[in-house]
């Protein structure tokens, strides 16, 4: 007969078995690349596995723009990089990603002012935002996670090519699997029971979107002068979460504090992408962990990533002289 502190000794021992076997599964990204002369963007870099990517960079020797939406958080980011690595060769420039305008004024400012871009990393995301439209009627969580990432990458894309070979990184995520995408309502919230699991859908639905748009770009681009990739970072311990409410806040933190990895765990994978030698020419390919993994199943449609596309570049309003053909 098994006695209560039996039990709990054996849910411990559980706990710690466990512990101890992801932290086991985790890799490192093994690159040794100098960054030296190259240009990298990390968007939503003020924190989590954005800053840490960015950090990673600046200590390499990049010329480092951190892009984030909130100045006083983007100066403390940047003071504590450069004082970390002494590469005094960090930088912030102000982007919301919740709109077009501030997306195109980025974009604008750097395509003015920088010589090259070798390194985009499409970071910035969020989940748990509601049932909202953004001032450019979109959904809140699409245009976050995916729509302004989208326009970004095309109102950069003729200085990359003039820097080849660089690099395009989009952070998706895992959850894209569960994903229920109807791609006449992508800007759309879908009217699901919770609103917390219409919220997950919607964040599922817009890393959908950005790992279809990955793999349509690498079909349109040249894998010599532009390669892009997307990745799902792992279950992280970052500012994420922030938005979790009552009882589920609670459970679900301590399942995070105990088992998700840290930050500096989180942006492995995002170093890799960006700068292992192993990749280069790789392109149109998911990775999780250091290593590239097969398509989620619901990603391994060209048709639907067409469409996505077709859409995605008549909700980021792009012009006719944008659009890649
Ligand atoms: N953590 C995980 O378990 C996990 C799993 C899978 C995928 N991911 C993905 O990994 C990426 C990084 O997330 P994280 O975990 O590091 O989360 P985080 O710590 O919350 O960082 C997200 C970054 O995005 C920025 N951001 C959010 N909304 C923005 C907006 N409207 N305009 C500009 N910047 C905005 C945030 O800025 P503020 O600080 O100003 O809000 C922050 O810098 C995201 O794309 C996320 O979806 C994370």
């Amino acid at each position: 007969m098994f006695c209560c502190s039996c039990v709990v000794f054996y849910c411990l021992l559980v706990a710690v078995v466990a512990k101890i076997y992801l932290k086991l599964r985790i890799r490192r990204n093994g690159s040794y690349t100098c960054l030296m002369g190259k240009t990298a963007i990390v968007t939503g870099s003020n924190t989590g596995i954005g800053y840490v990517t960015a950090l990673d960079f600046a200590s390499r020797g990049a010329r480092v723009i951190l892009a984030c939406r909130n100045e006083n958080n983007a100066k403390d980011a940047q003071w504590r990089i450069i004082k970390e690595t002494k590469n005094p060769n960090v930088i912030y420039k102000l982007i919301d990603m919740t709109s077009l305008e501030s997306v195109r004024a980025f974009a604008k400012d750097i395509n003015e002012t920088e010589d090259r871009i070798d390194i985009l990393v499409n970071n910035a995301g969020a989940g748990g935002l509601g049932n909202h439209n953004t001032d450019d009627g979109l959904q809140i969580t699409m245009q976050v996670n995916h729509i302004s990432s989208f326009l970004l990458t095309h109102l950069l894309l003729d200085k990359m090519k003039k820097s080849a070979p660089s690099r395009i990184v989009n952070v998706a995520s895992i959850a894209a699997r569960w994903s229920k995408l109807d791609v006449d309502k992508i800007n759309e919230f879908q009217p699901v029971a919770s609103p917390a699991w219409a919220d997950t859908l919607m964040y599922a639905n817009s890393k959908l979107c950005s790992i279809l748009c990955t793999t349509e770009l690498a079909a349109k681009l040249n894998p010599a002068e532009v390669t892009v990739n997307a990745l799902h970072p792992g279950a992280v311990h970052t500012d994420i979460f922030r938005r979790m409410k009552g009882i589920i806040k609670v459970v679900a933190h301590s399942i995070i504090n105990l088992y998700f990895k840290t930050p500096e765990e989180g942006a492995q994978t995002t170093i890799y992408v960006a700068t292992s030698n192993d990749l280069l020419g790789i392109s149109g390919k998911l990775f999780d962990n250091c290593r590239q993994i097969e398509l989620y199943a619901v990603a391994q449609n060209p048709d639907l990533a067409k469409k996505v596309w077709a859409k995605s570049a008549e909700l980021a309003k792009l012009e006719s002289s944008e659009k890649i053909k």
